[in-house]
């Protein structure tokens, strides 16, 4: 029996693989694997009927919370942002590709399948996680090896009875999960045609959002979110709950163009409310504990991290080292942080931790701890160097 573990969304692209791996793969079975890391029930609904109607052997694999807690919030305690993007279908990518090799040796096959085309980044990032997890694993990518066009496959969809959907998802290309929704596809490839307001389906307009600003509290432990208005929840439901809250005041809308893995320019349209606001107050605890130099240090960590992340490099030794320095940092990152939300705006507006790095003692204006008459000595000599050279350059007139 000649097995193929297809990694499996319901989508046009990942269908037509499964009468070709029969027909010309060579497979006399094809395993349909659904990880659902909080898309939309129908999609996997889809999926799972889709699969039935094929009769593939399919697995739905329920990875929300592991999701959630091992790769969204290890995405907020190092700042994860790539290009302004908090990459939500990126770091997707390593645990469905983990969950598919997890089915595969369940069921000791070797051969897998996936349907990205060959111009984007999950084609690295799938590939890779297969493969550094299983590493005799053989993959296939018909869309990519085929040169495939999307009139193509829907023809061939068509002659092999594989159901096709009458949807938006024609006009857009959609990726969803709990850290947020990419849309692609159409005229918003153009840079400079504005996004229609029917591409949003988790932000409400900031037009139509409500007139009062909506005050929300983030517990953090450990650089993580542990409760949202003192209501504490698994890590999944909290961020959920997040893009409700936020989406709902139109925060999260990212219009951005993007440096691809292999240096495509594309222009992209994301929804990341919950991961919006969740970053932003994350960034503003660490302001208030971190010391100067380790924001200043972390920054260049989080930048590395972000890259690392964003291509897929999940289990690469070097983000396993910064990951190390980015848990030490996250001890101290303990507290709450206030924001406003209004109207697709999201601003801080208060944090408190006992770690502050803070004193109202020294700061005030109104205290006398901190003897003003120190800092002269200090004032007198700042800038020393930058100083000399001017006057070096005043005096040879150069
Ligand atoms: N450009 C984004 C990334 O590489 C998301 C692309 C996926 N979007 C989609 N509609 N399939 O992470």
């Amino acid at each position: 029996m000649k097995k193929v573990v297809l990694v499996y969304s319901g989508g046009l692209d990942t269908s037509v693989c499964i009468p070709l791996m029969r027909e010309d793969y060579g497979y006399n079975e094809v395993v349909t694997v659904t990880v659902d890391v909080g898309q939309p029930i129908e999609d996997i609904r889809q999926a799972e009927s889709k699969a039935q109607i094929m009769k593939t052997e399919h697995y739905t694999v329920d990875a929300k919370e592991e999701f959630a807690r091992d790769y969204c919030f290890k995405a907020i305690q190092a700042n994860g942002d790539y290009q302004g993007y908090p990459m939500s279908t990126s770091i997707a990518r390593p645990i469905i590709a983990a969950k598919a090799v997890e089915v595969a040796k369940k069921i000791g096959a070797t051969s897998f399948a996936h349907g990205c085309t060959g111009k984007g980044n999950d084609q690295f990032r799938i590939e890779l996680g297969i493969r550094t997890l299983l590493p005799e694993a053989l993959i296939h990518a018909p869309v990519r090896e085929r040169n495939m066009t999307r009139s193509w496959e829907i023809e061939y969809a068509q002659k092999k009875g594989v159901p096709i959907q009458q949807s938006l998802e024609k006009i857009w290309s959609i990726d969803e999960n709990l850290w947020g929704r990419s849309i692609e596809g159409g005229r918003l490839e153009e840079p400079d045609f504005a996004p229609p307001e029917e591409i949003f389906q988790w932000t409400k307009n900031a037009k139509l959002a409500p007139d009062h600003p909506l005050e929300v509290a983030i517990r953090f432990h450990n650089g993580q979110p542990v409760a949202i208005d003192g209501q504490e929840a698994s890590a999944a439901t909290l961020i959920k709950k997040m893009n409700h809250l936020a989406g709902e005041c139109g925060v999260g809308r990212i219009d951005v163009m993007e440096d691809r893995l292999m240096g495509l320019k594309v222009r992209e349209n994301y929804e990341c409310p919950g991961a919006t606001v969740l970053l932003k107050a994350h960034a503003a605890l660490e302001a208030l504990v971190l010391t100067r130099d380790e924001l200043r240090f972390k920054k260049i960590v989080d930048g590395e991290w972000s890259r690392m992340a964003y291509e897929g490099l999940w289990w690469d030794p070097l983000k396993d080292d910064l990951e190390a320095f980015i848990a030490q940092t996250q001890e101290r990152v303990e507290g709450s942080v206030k924001l406003r939300l209004f109207k697709g705006s999201c601003q801080v507006v208060g944090r408190s931790s006992l770690w502050a790095l803070y004193s109202e003692e020294l700061a005030s204006f109104d205290t006398a701890t901190f003897d003003q008459r120190e800092s002269t000595g200090w004032v007198k000599n700042f800038g020393l160097q930058a100083r000399l050279y001017q006057h070096l350059r005043l005096k040879s007139g150069r």
